[in-house]
């Protein structure tokens, strides 16, 4: 235990320092153009507390409904990470023309746009009162407002700035922001080199006449608000303000990992230990108390030639290892289960070392969607050994299904989706060439890989189970009320979901709410506590039910793993009631379809690592008591 509060008061101190420093910087010359890429829009949470998402879906840039100005030749599309695509990023080259330390504090015109239709108006009006954000990216930084963090007055950037604004004093009339105040941070290394270090922008709306000479002035004028009956323009107006900073191009991102508040990853933390050492001390006390009680008891009755009848778990040795109903199915879930479980754990240790810096856009999922696809192979082999151990015979279909089952349900859940998102014209539905290439990936590298895996698997052949199991099957007694099977799912999944629920609020936010999470020292250390929770609750459930002459274990034991996956759909429509109030039919459906993915993922590696457990631990009982 000092370990752990070691490893975490060493990793957490420094929430900050999760990227590589040092990764090559850009070094400008005065002059030098500097690239405005601009992202999609996403939804945005309102500044004010208890403020809800609105909508789900990002809309391109250079969507024909917003009217922004386009660059010389139309929009260009830059190259972009598996990753970055897969999570929404759109980027495009864009018309603004920055140069290094030139033009400072110049009002400029990016466009006048003079024939926004009623239609248009209408979209973008729309797209406002959805808090919709503008995403910009200036040499790999996110342009960001300024905000002050109100629990402890500290500045810090909040990436994406606002499309318009709609709240007081505009009376709930939308108003566009069509002026940008750009504040370029730049850090001087050597006498004749620049690195951009913070990109700040202060959207505002002028509104009166856009035809007019522009003055950049923001004061005293009135907001441009669009009229949804007629024809109008909109004139884009910029200013760029060069300003020195003292930030080093290697910290530069510190400003935008802003950990909001420290204290409720510690309260997670400090929640999760306690109910680790609370299950410690009950296993401990029950599992290796009782059980080797019971163990020395066995041995002895058998010593002394007695008739004695036997009791407890000793009395269904001839079972436990009978082959369970569809063994095939189990078998495949603990293969895709332990394949998931690896890709978790090693894209944990990838973001706690620091290779996964927000500056390499995506490079999370990047590395989630390749650990996935080389670890076919231990999805395949797992399967193919359990299946074996399991008495199953069928090793090709096996095999197939391992391989093809789960990427099938999750493709077309995708697929599903991606169609919803077509229809909302939104640009966060996946490209045809991602899809080509995650297809590929799939049948050209992780389903030969998983075969591979089990024709190892299966040479290597079943486990060796230490007692025999009986030819007749034995009757199973009435079972008490807390051991049946969705009794002992709820309760059992109610520890690991306890340990975890606080992450879970981040993890949710972060993955519908775009907020940044990058607290991974506090995530894996949950997801560690998590793996914990599961297998002990486990075999202990699996040690009452054997108890109670149930042996009919393996579907239990993979049911009372994967119970906090129930609560994690729990809690993810409570989130639902409670953050979002998602007005459009496709951002509902949206949510559904990503969270009860993430809950199917949930279900199999908790699910998983409970039957290994449960197989482990009970291979350890039974070759501890002897037999006649
Ligand atoms: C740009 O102008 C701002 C004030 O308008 C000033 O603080 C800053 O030093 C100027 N930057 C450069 C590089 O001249
Ligand atoms: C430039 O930076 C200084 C200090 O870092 C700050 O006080 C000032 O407001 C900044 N200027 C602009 C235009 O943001």
């Amino acid at each position: 235990m000092r370990t752990v509060l070691a490893l975490a008061a060493l990793s957490f101190s420094w929430a900050n320092a999760f990227y590589l420093p040092g990764a090559a910087p850009h070094d400008y010359h005065r002059g030098d153009q500097v690239d405005l890429f601009v992202n999609a829009l996403t939804p945005m949470l309102a500044g004010y507390d208890d403020a809800k998402l609105k909508s789900l879906i990002n809309y391109d840039y250079y969507n024909p409904k917003f009217r922004f100005c386009e660059p010389e030749g139309g929009p260009v599309k830059q190259p972009e990470s598996l990753g970055s695509i897969l999570f929404g990023d759109r980027i495009f080259n864009s018309p603004y023309d920055i140069r290094m330390l030139e033009n400072n504090g110049t009002c400029q015109t990016l466009c006048l746009v003079d024939d926004v239709t009623a239609d248009d108006a209408k979209f973008i009006n729309d797209r406002i009162r959805e808090d919709y954000a503008l995403n910009w990216l200036i040499d790999g930084l996110p342009a960001a407002e300024m905000k002050v963090d109100t629990r402890n007055g500290d500045l810090f950037f909040d990436m994406g700035f606002n499309l318009g604004n709609d709240d007081e004093p505009y009376f709930d009339v939308p108003a566009l922001n069509n002026h940008y105040e750009i504040v370029l941070r730049y850090h001087q290394p050597s006498p004749d080199d620049y690195r951009v270090v913070g990109v700040l922008v202060w959207p505002s709306s002028i509104g009166g006449s856009q035809e007019a000479a522009p003055t950049c002035e923001t004061e005293g004028v009135s907001p441009l608000i669009l009229s949804e009956t007629q024809t109008q323009s909109i004139r884009y107006t910029y200013r760029v303000t060069w300003n020195e900073s003292d930030t080093p191009w290697a910290t530069r991102w510190d400003n935008y990992l802003h950990i909001f508040d420290p204290r409720i990853h510690w309260f997670s933390l400090v929640n999760s230990l306690v109910i680790v050492i609370f299950l410690c001390v009950m296993v401990s006390m029950i599992l290796l108390r009782t059980v080797s009680r019971d163990i020395s008891r066995y041995n002895a009755i058998d010593l002394s030639e007695d008739v004695q009848e036997d009791w407890g778990w000793k009395l269904v040795h001839g079972e436990v290892f009978r082959t369970p109903r569809f063994p095939l199915a189990l078998s495949v879930m603990v293969g895709n289960g332990a394949q998931i479980c690896a890709m978790v754990s090693v894209t944990l240790i990838f973001a706690l070392l620091g290779f996964l810096s927000p500056s390499n856009r995506g490079s999370l999922a990047t590395v989630m969607m390749i650990c996935w696809t080389f670890f076919g192979g231990i999805g395949g082999y797992v399967s193919s050994r359990v299946y074996a151990s399991l008495g199953g015979t069928n090793k090709r279909k096996n095999a197939f299904m391992t391989a093809t089952v789960l990427p099938t349900v999750i493709f077309v859940v995708v697929f599903l989706l991606n169609f919803f998102l077509l229809m909302a014209g939104s640009s966060g539905a996946v490209p045809f060439g991602t899809m080509l290439t995650i297809v590929l990936l799939w049948f050209g590298i992780s389903a030969p890989l998983s075969t591979v895996g089990a024709y190892f698997g299966s040479k290597h052949g079943a486990i060796q189970h230490p007692v025999r199991v009986n030819p007749i099957p034995r009757q199973i007694p009435p079972q008490p009320k807390y051991l049946r099977p969705w009794a002992s799912t709820l309760l059992s999944g109610l520890l690991p979901f306890g340990a975890a629920f606080v992450e879970l609020y981040f993890v949710l936010s972060s993955l519908f709410a775009s907020r940044a999470y990058y607290a991974f020292g506090f995530l894996a250390l949950t997801a560690g506590v998590v793996a914990l929770t599961t297998a002990t609750v486990t075999i202990l459930f699996t040690y009452f039910v054997l108890c109670a002459e149930d042996y009919r274990w393996h579907w239990r034991a993979f049911l009372t793993g994967g119970g906090s996956a129930f609560w994690v759909l729990a809690y993810g429509l409570f989130y639902w009631a409670s953050r979002l109030s998602l007005d459009s039919m496709s951002s509902v459906i949206l949510y559904l379809g990503y969270l009860l993915l993430l809950v199917l993922l949930d279900f199999l590696v908790t699910g998983t690592i409970g039957f290994l457990a449960s197989y482990w631990a009970i291979r350890r009982f039974y070759s501890a008591i002897r037999i006649d």
